[in-house]
Protein backbone atom coordinates (compact mmCIF):
# COMPACT_ATOMS: atom_id res chain seq x y z
CA UNK A 1 0.00 0.00 0.00
CA UNK A 2 0.87 3.20 -0.84
CA UNK A 3 0.29 6.43 0.70
CA UNK A 4 -1.41 7.73 -2.37
CA UNK A 5 -4.94 8.48 -1.28
CA UNK A 6 -5.66 10.39 1.82
CA UNK A 7 -9.42 10.02 2.05
CA UNK A 8 -10.35 10.08 5.69
CA UNK A 9 -12.22 7.63 6.16
CA UNK A 10 -11.83 4.12 5.64
CA UNK A 11 -12.62 3.73 1.70
CA UNK A 12 -15.48 2.00 0.69
CA UNK A 13 -13.19 0.80 -2.55
CA UNK A 14 -9.90 0.57 -3.68
CA UNK A 15 -7.81 -0.09 -6.38
CA UNK A 16 -3.92 -1.21 -4.94
CA UNK A 17 -1.16 -1.24 -7.23
CA UNK A 18 -3.70 -2.16 -10.00
CA UNK A 19 -1.99 -3.47 -13.45
CA UNK A 20 -4.18 -4.59 -16.30
CA UNK A 21 -2.91 -6.21 -19.35
CA UNK A 22 -4.94 -6.62 -23.03
CA UNK A 23 -3.13 -9.08 -25.71
CA UNK A 24 -3.95 -7.25 -28.75
CA UNK A 25 -4.31 -8.98 -32.13
CA UNK A 26 -0.60 -9.07 -32.70
CA UNK A 27 0.46 -10.34 -30.04
CA UNK A 28 1.48 -7.50 -28.11
CA UNK A 29 0.46 -6.86 -24.19
CA UNK A 30 -1.15 -3.73 -23.95
CA UNK A 31 -0.67 -2.54 -20.68
CA UNK A 32 -4.22 -0.78 -19.76
CA UNK A 33 -3.15 0.23 -16.17
CA UNK A 34 0.59 0.33 -14.85
CA UNK A 35 0.13 0.29 -11.33
CA UNK A 36 -3.00 2.41 -10.14
CA UNK A 37 -3.49 3.42 -6.78
CA UNK A 38 -7.11 5.32 -6.02
CA UNK A 39 -9.77 4.92 -3.70
CA UNK A 40 -13.41 5.99 -3.09
CA UNK A 41 -14.83 7.28 0.30
CA UNK A 42 -18.45 6.31 1.22
CA UNK A 43 -20.39 9.95 0.39
CA UNK A 44 -17.78 11.25 -1.95
CA UNK A 45 -17.64 12.17 -5.59
CA UNK A 46 -14.17 11.25 -7.47
CA UNK A 47 -14.01 12.52 -10.78
CA UNK A 48 -11.41 10.23 -13.08
CA UNK A 49 -10.12 13.14 -16.10
CA UNK A 50 -8.26 12.52 -19.28
CA UNK A 51 -7.81 12.25 -22.79
CA UNK A 52 -9.19 9.14 -24.66
CA UNK A 53 -7.53 6.25 -24.30
CA UNK A 54 -5.72 6.87 -20.82
CA UNK A 55 -7.02 4.08 -18.97
CA UNK A 56 -10.80 5.69 -16.98
CA UNK A 57 -12.96 2.87 -18.33
CA UNK A 58 -10.62 -0.09 -17.48
CA UNK A 59 -9.92 1.27 -14.54
CA UNK A 60 -13.76 1.75 -13.64
CA UNK A 61 -14.45 -2.13 -14.65
CA UNK A 62 -11.36 -3.18 -12.45
CA UNK A 63 -13.12 -1.51 -9.95
CA UNK A 64 -16.22 -3.00 -10.89
CA UNK A 65 -14.55 -6.75 -10.70
CA UNK A 66 -15.53 -6.92 -14.49
CA UNK A 67 -11.50 -6.36 -15.53
CA UNK A 68 -9.31 -8.97 -13.58
CA UNK A 69 -6.00 -6.92 -12.42
CA UNK A 70 -2.88 -9.06 -13.48
CA UNK A 71 -1.19 -7.51 -10.06
CA UNK A 72 -2.25 -5.38 -7.74
CA UNK A 73 -6.08 -5.98 -6.35
CA UNK A 74 -9.12 -4.22 -5.80
CA UNK A 75 -10.31 -3.85 -1.99
CA UNK A 76 -13.93 -3.61 -0.65
CA UNK A 77 -14.06 -1.74 2.97
CA UNK A 78 -10.03 -3.21 3.42
CA UNK A 79 -10.88 -6.31 2.10
CA UNK A 80 -9.81 -8.07 -1.07
CA UNK A 81 -12.91 -8.21 -3.73
CA UNK A 82 -14.69 -12.11 -3.71
CA UNK A 83 -14.46 -12.49 -7.24
CA UNK A 84 -16.85 -15.74 -6.43
CA UNK A 85 -20.37 -15.77 -7.96
CA UNK A 86 -21.35 -15.17 -4.54
CA UNK A 87 -19.01 -12.52 -3.45
CA UNK A 88 -19.40 -10.53 -6.52
CA UNK A 89 -23.34 -10.76 -5.98
CA UNK A 90 -22.85 -9.08 -2.86
CA UNK A 91 -20.69 -6.57 -4.26
CA UNK A 92 -23.29 -5.68 -6.91
CA UNK A 93 -25.53 -4.50 -4.22
CA UNK A 94 -22.62 -2.02 -2.79
CA UNK A 95 -21.58 -0.93 -6.28
CA UNK A 96 -23.81 -0.17 -8.80
CA UNK A 97 -22.24 1.30 -12.86
CA UNK A 98 -24.15 3.20 -15.03
CA UNK A 99 -22.64 3.52 -18.80
CA UNK A 100 -22.89 6.33 -21.24
CA UNK A 101 -25.00 5.18 -23.57
CA UNK A 102 -28.48 4.75 -22.40
CA UNK A 103 -30.07 3.73 -25.20
CA UNK A 104 -27.47 0.45 -25.36
CA UNK A 105 -27.83 -0.10 -22.34
CA UNK A 106 -31.67 -0.50 -22.26
CA UNK A 107 -33.35 -3.44 -23.82
CA UNK A 108 -35.62 -1.69 -26.35
CA UNK A 109 -38.30 -4.48 -25.92
CA UNK A 110 -38.05 -3.65 -21.67
CA UNK A 111 -40.37 -1.52 -20.71
CA UNK A 112 -39.41 0.96 -17.95
CA UNK A 113 -41.03 -1.26 -15.20
CA UNK A 114 -39.37 -4.33 -16.27
CA UNK A 115 -35.85 -2.64 -16.81
CA UNK A 116 -35.65 -1.12 -13.16
CA UNK A 117 -37.35 -4.62 -11.97
CA UNK A 118 -34.81 -6.54 -12.89
CA UNK A 119 -32.18 -6.22 -10.09
CA UNK A 120 -34.90 -6.23 -7.47
CA UNK A 121 -35.88 -9.36 -8.79
CA UNK A 122 -32.18 -11.20 -8.91
CA UNK A 123 -31.41 -9.79 -5.63
CA UNK A 124 -34.97 -11.22 -4.42
CA UNK A 125 -35.20 -7.20 -2.47
CA UNK A 126 -39.02 -7.34 -2.26
CA UNK A 127 -39.15 -10.26 -0.05
CA UNK A 128 -36.14 -9.50 1.91
CA UNK A 129 -37.38 -5.70 2.80
CA UNK A 130 -41.48 -6.89 2.94
CA UNK A 131 -42.15 -3.83 0.52
CA UNK A 132 -43.83 -4.29 -3.16
CA UNK A 133 -42.14 -5.33 -6.16
CA UNK A 134 -44.23 -1.94 -7.76
CA UNK A 135 -43.23 0.21 -4.47
CA UNK A 136 -39.45 -0.74 -5.07
CA UNK A 137 -39.41 0.37 -8.46
CA UNK A 138 -41.54 3.69 -8.09
CA UNK A 139 -39.65 4.48 -5.12
CA UNK A 140 -36.10 3.86 -7.34
CA UNK A 141 -37.52 6.10 -10.09
CA UNK A 142 -38.79 8.63 -7.94
CA UNK A 143 -35.44 9.35 -6.69
CA UNK A 144 -34.07 9.21 -10.03
CA UNK A 145 -36.19 12.23 -10.71
CA UNK A 146 -38.97 10.23 -12.79
CA UNK A 147 -41.74 11.52 -11.59
CA UNK A 148 -44.71 10.56 -11.73
CA UNK A 149 -43.08 7.49 -12.10
CA UNK A 150 -46.49 5.18 -12.92
CA UNK A 151 -46.74 7.41 -15.74
CA UNK A 152 -43.89 5.84 -17.07
CA UNK A 153 -44.04 2.48 -16.28
CA UNK A 154 -45.49 0.67 -19.65
CA UNK A 155 -43.06 2.99 -21.50
CA UNK A 156 -40.55 1.78 -24.12
CA UNK A 157 -36.91 3.21 -24.25
CA UNK A 158 -37.77 4.76 -27.68
CA UNK A 159 -40.76 6.92 -26.49
CA UNK A 160 -38.63 8.84 -23.97
CA UNK A 161 -35.99 11.36 -23.80
CA UNK A 162 -32.14 10.75 -23.77
CA UNK A 163 -32.60 12.66 -20.42
CA UNK A 164 -35.04 10.12 -19.26
CA UNK A 165 -33.40 6.76 -20.60
CA UNK A 166 -30.29 7.89 -18.58
CA UNK A 167 -32.52 8.67 -15.94
CA UNK A 168 -34.02 4.48 -16.22
CA UNK A 169 -30.24 3.75 -15.83
CA UNK A 170 -29.86 5.22 -12.51
CA UNK A 171 -33.07 4.16 -11.28
CA UNK A 172 -32.46 0.91 -11.87
CA UNK A 173 -28.84 1.03 -10.44
CA UNK A 174 -30.32 3.13 -7.58
CA UNK A 175 -33.01 0.24 -6.90
CA UNK A 176 -30.30 -2.02 -5.23
CA UNK A 177 -29.93 0.52 -2.81
CA UNK A 178 -26.04 0.69 -3.37
CA UNK A 179 -23.34 2.61 -1.81
CA UNK A 180 -21.43 3.31 -4.66
CA UNK A 181 -22.55 4.32 -8.21
CA UNK A 182 -19.92 4.13 -10.86
CA UNK A 183 -20.77 6.46 -14.17
CA UNK A 184 -18.78 5.76 -17.24
CA UNK A 185 -19.50 9.57 -18.95
CA UNK A 186 -22.66 9.70 -17.86
CA UNK A 187 -24.05 13.06 -19.84
CA UNK A 188 -21.52 13.21 -22.87
CA UNK A 189 -24.42 12.22 -25.30
CA UNK A 190 -26.71 14.64 -23.61
CA UNK A 191 -27.54 18.25 -24.49
CA UNK A 192 -26.07 20.53 -21.96
CA UNK A 193 -29.42 21.16 -19.80
CA UNK A 194 -29.95 17.84 -19.73
CA UNK A 195 -26.87 17.00 -18.90
CA UNK A 196 -27.21 20.12 -16.09
CA UNK A 197 -29.90 17.85 -14.65
CA UNK A 198 -28.51 14.45 -14.66
CA UNK A 199 -25.22 16.25 -12.79
CA UNK A 200 -28.02 18.10 -10.34
CA UNK A 201 -29.46 14.58 -9.23
CA UNK A 202 -25.96 12.78 -8.59
CA UNK A 203 -25.22 16.13 -6.14
CA UNK A 204 -28.78 15.69 -5.04
CA UNK A 205 -28.15 11.39 -4.49
CA UNK A 206 -25.15 12.22 -2.23
CA UNK A 207 -26.29 14.72 -0.32
CA UNK A 208 -29.30 12.72 0.72
CA UNK A 209 -28.52 9.32 0.35
CA UNK A 210 -24.74 9.73 0.96
CA UNK A 211 -24.19 8.10 -2.18
CA UNK A 212 -20.56 7.75 -3.30
CA UNK A 213 -19.79 8.59 -7.04
CA UNK A 214 -16.79 7.99 -9.46
CA UNK A 215 -17.93 9.80 -12.32
CA UNK A 216 -15.63 8.72 -15.22
CA UNK A 217 -15.11 11.95 -17.49
CA UNK A 218 -13.04 13.94 -19.86
CA UNK A 219 -14.62 17.05 -19.17
CA UNK A 220 -12.67 18.86 -16.71
CA UNK A 221 -15.54 21.03 -16.38
CA UNK A 222 -17.83 18.69 -15.30
CA UNK A 223 -15.47 17.29 -12.49
CA UNK A 224 -14.88 20.81 -11.42
CA UNK A 225 -18.82 21.03 -11.07
CA UNK A 226 -19.56 18.01 -8.87
CA UNK A 227 -16.50 16.26 -7.62
CA UNK A 228 -14.83 16.56 -3.94
CA UNK A 229 -11.86 14.91 -5.57
CA UNK A 230 -10.26 14.77 -9.29
CA UNK A 231 -7.78 11.97 -10.49
CA UNK A 232 -5.92 12.52 -13.70
CA UNK A 233 -5.47 9.91 -15.95
CA UNK A 234 -2.55 9.44 -18.41
CA UNK A 235 -1.67 6.51 -20.43
CA UNK A 236 -2.66 3.92 -17.86
CA UNK A 237 -1.22 5.69 -14.54
CA UNK A 238 -2.46 8.23 -12.47
CA UNK A 239 -0.71 11.47 -12.69
CA UNK A 240 -2.42 14.02 -10.12
CA UNK A 241 -4.89 13.60 -7.50
CA UNK A 242 -6.23 15.65 -5.30
CA UNK A 243 -9.14 18.10 -3.66
CA UNK A 244 -10.58 19.42 -7.05
CA UNK A 245 -10.39 22.64 -6.18
CA UNK A 246 -6.68 22.19 -5.75
CA UNK A 247 -6.19 19.80 -8.85
CA UNK A 248 -8.16 22.19 -10.82
CA UNK A 249 -7.62 25.74 -9.58
CA UNK A 250 -3.98 24.93 -9.26
CA UNK A 251 -2.79 22.00 -11.28
CA UNK A 252 1.02 21.10 -10.77
CA UNK A 253 1.28 18.35 -13.45
CA UNK A 254 1.75 20.06 -16.87
CA UNK A 255 -0.67 17.87 -18.42
CA UNK A 256 -3.43 18.80 -15.68
CA UNK A 257 -2.20 22.25 -16.80
CA UNK A 258 -2.54 21.54 -20.44
CA UNK A 259 -6.17 19.76 -20.17
CA UNK A 260 -7.59 22.84 -18.50
CA UNK A 261 -5.44 25.25 -20.37
CA UNK A 262 -8.09 24.16 -23.23
CA UNK A 263 -11.16 24.33 -20.79
CA UNK A 264 -13.42 27.46 -22.48
CA UNK A 265 -14.01 28.90 -19.02
CA UNK A 266 -10.68 29.10 -18.06
CA UNK A 267 -9.95 32.40 -19.66
CA UNK A 268 -7.07 33.34 -17.53
CA UNK A 269 -4.37 30.38 -18.63
CA UNK A 270 -2.95 31.06 -22.28
CA UNK A 271 -4.37 27.50 -24.32
CA UNK A 272 -1.66 24.63 -24.72
CA UNK A 273 -2.59 22.29 -27.63
CA UNK A 274 -1.18 18.77 -26.73
CA UNK A 275 1.01 17.11 -29.82
CA UNK A 276 -0.85 13.95 -31.17
CA UNK A 277 -2.65 11.62 -28.60
CA UNK A 278 -2.19 9.12 -25.56
CA UNK A 279 0.41 7.02 -27.08
CA UNK A 280 -0.57 2.66 -27.39
CA UNK A 281 -0.31 1.53 -24.18
CA UNK A 282 1.75 -1.34 -26.00
CA UNK A 283 5.02 1.20 -26.38
CA UNK A 284 5.04 2.98 -23.01
CA UNK A 285 7.36 5.41 -23.38
CA UNK A 286 10.60 5.49 -21.03
CA UNK A 287 10.87 7.83 -17.93
CA UNK A 288 7.85 10.11 -17.23
CA UNK A 289 5.39 8.47 -20.10
CA UNK A 290 4.20 11.67 -20.69
CA UNK A 291 7.88 12.90 -22.18
CA UNK A 292 7.61 12.92 -25.57
CA UNK A 293 4.03 15.01 -25.37
CA UNK A 294 4.91 17.15 -22.63
CA UNK A 295 5.50 21.44 -23.25
CA UNK A 296 7.97 21.69 -20.29
CA UNK A 297 10.15 19.33 -21.46
CA UNK A 298 9.69 20.61 -24.56
CA UNK A 299 10.06 24.47 -23.96
CA UNK A 300 13.05 23.78 -21.92
CA UNK A 301 11.76 24.75 -18.56
CA UNK A 302 12.37 20.66 -17.41
CA UNK A 303 16.43 21.25 -18.49
CA UNK A 304 16.78 24.56 -17.20
CA UNK A 305 15.67 23.22 -13.93
CA UNK A 306 18.07 20.33 -14.56
CA UNK A 307 15.47 17.45 -14.36
CA UNK A 308 15.20 16.42 -18.46
CA UNK A 309 17.41 13.40 -18.20
CA UNK A 310 14.72 12.33 -15.42
CA UNK A 311 12.16 13.01 -17.49
CA UNK A 312 13.17 10.57 -20.24
CA UNK A 313 15.51 8.23 -17.93
CA UNK A 314 13.65 7.78 -14.55
CA UNK A 315 10.19 6.37 -14.38
CA UNK A 316 8.52 8.27 -10.79
CA UNK A 317 5.64 7.94 -8.45
CA UNK A 318 2.88 10.17 -7.01
CA UNK A 319 4.59 12.40 -4.75
CA UNK A 320 2.91 14.40 -2.37
CA UNK A 321 2.67 18.23 -3.37
CA UNK A 322 0.13 19.36 -0.71
CA UNK A 323 -2.14 17.49 1.78
CA UNK A 324 -3.97 15.08 0.14
CA UNK A 325 -2.78 16.80 -3.35
CA UNK A 326 0.12 14.40 -4.89
CA UNK A 327 1.91 14.37 -8.54
CA UNK A 328 3.98 12.59 -10.19
CA UNK A 329 6.25 15.01 -12.38
CA UNK A 330 9.93 15.41 -11.85
CA UNK A 331 9.62 19.09 -12.46
CA UNK A 332 7.22 19.72 -9.98
CA UNK A 333 9.19 17.85 -7.18
CA UNK A 334 12.03 19.57 -8.08
CA UNK A 335 10.87 23.20 -8.07
CA UNK A 336 8.41 22.55 -5.19
CA UNK A 337 10.69 19.99 -3.44
CA UNK A 338 11.18 19.36 0.25
CA UNK A 339 8.61 22.37 0.95
CA UNK A 340 5.54 21.00 -0.42
CA UNK A 341 6.40 17.13 0.36
CA UNK A 342 5.91 18.94 4.29
CA UNK A 343 2.73 19.83 3.94
CA UNK A 344 3.61 23.16 2.84
CA UNK A 345 1.55 23.62 -0.64
CA UNK A 346 3.39 25.92 -3.24
CA UNK A 347 0.61 27.11 -5.69
CA UNK A 348 1.97 26.85 -9.24
CA UNK A 349 3.69 30.27 -10.72
CA UNK A 350 2.44 28.96 -14.79
CA UNK A 351 -1.34 27.95 -13.44
CA UNK A 352 -4.38 30.28 -12.85
CA UNK A 353 -7.65 30.40 -11.19
CA UNK A 354 -10.58 29.29 -13.54
CA UNK A 355 -13.22 31.69 -11.70
CA UNK A 356 -16.57 30.11 -10.29
CA UNK A 357 -18.39 30.65 -13.18
CA UNK A 358 -18.18 26.67 -13.99
CA UNK A 359 -19.83 25.92 -11.00
CA UNK A 360 -23.29 25.87 -12.77
CA UNK A 361 -25.35 23.35 -11.79
CA UNK A 362 -28.78 23.84 -10.08
CA UNK A 363 -30.60 21.10 -8.64
CA UNK A 364 -34.30 20.54 -10.79
N1 LIG B 1 -10.59 -5.06 -24.38
C1 LIG B 1 -9.49 -4.42 -24.78
N2 LIG B 1 -8.58 -5.00 -25.59
C2 LIG B 1 -7.45 -4.37 -25.97
N3 LIG B 1 -7.13 -3.10 -25.59
C3 LIG B 1 -8.00 -2.46 -24.80
C4 LIG B 1 -9.23 -3.07 -24.36
N4 LIG B 1 -9.89 -2.17 -23.57
C5 LIG B 1 -9.12 -1.06 -23.54
N5 LIG B 1 -7.99 -1.25 -24.27
C6 LIG B 1 -6.92 -0.27 -24.45
O1 LIG B 1 -6.58 0.24 -23.18
C7 LIG B 1 -6.32 1.64 -23.25
C8 LIG B 1 -7.23 2.35 -22.29
O2 LIG B 1 -8.57 2.25 -22.76
P1 LIG B 1 -9.80 2.84 -21.96
O3 LIG B 1 -11.02 2.45 -22.73
O4 LIG B 1 -9.72 2.41 -20.55
O5 LIG B 1 -9.55 4.41 -22.07
P2 LIG B 1 -10.52 5.63 -21.72
O6 LIG B 1 -9.70 6.57 -20.91
O7 LIG B 1 -11.76 5.11 -21.10
O8 LIG B 1 -10.81 6.26 -23.14
P3 LIG B 1 -12.16 6.97 -23.69
O9 LIG B 1 -12.11 8.38 -23.13
O10 LIG B 1 -11.96 6.95 -25.18
O11 LIG B 1 -13.34 6.19 -23.24
C9 LIG B 1 -6.56 2.05 -24.70
O12 LIG B 1 -5.32 2.08 -25.37
C10 LIG B 1 -7.42 0.94 -25.25
O13 LIG B 1 -7.19 0.76 -26.62
S1 LIG C 1 8.38 14.59 -15.39
FE1 LIG C 1 9.23 15.89 -17.01
S2 LIG C 1 8.24 15.14 -18.88
FE2 LIG C 1 7.04 14.39 -17.15
S3 LIG C 1 5.46 15.87 -16.82
FE3 LIG C 1 7.12 16.46 -15.50
S4 LIG C 1 8.34 17.93 -16.72
FE4 LIG C 1 6.99 16.83 -18.13
MG1 LIG D 1 -13.80 5.24 -21.64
Amino acid sequence: MTAVDEADTAPLLKASGVVVDFATRGGEVARALDGVNVSVAAGEILALVGESGSGKTTLARTLMGLERPAAGEVQVRGEPLDRTPRGLRSFRRTVQMVLQDASGSLSPRQTVYESVAEGIRLHGLAEEQGRSETELVAAAMADAGLRPPERLFLRYPHELSGGQRQRVLIAGALALQPELLIADEPVSSLDASIRGEILALLLRLRDTRGLAVLVVTHDLGLAWNIADRTAVMYLGRVVEIGPTEQVLEVPRHPYTQALLSVVPEVERLEPVVLRGEVPDPTRIPAGCRFHPRCPAYADGSAERAGVSEACHGTPLALLPASPGHHVACHLDAARHGDAARHGNAVASSTTGEPGGSMRVITDS
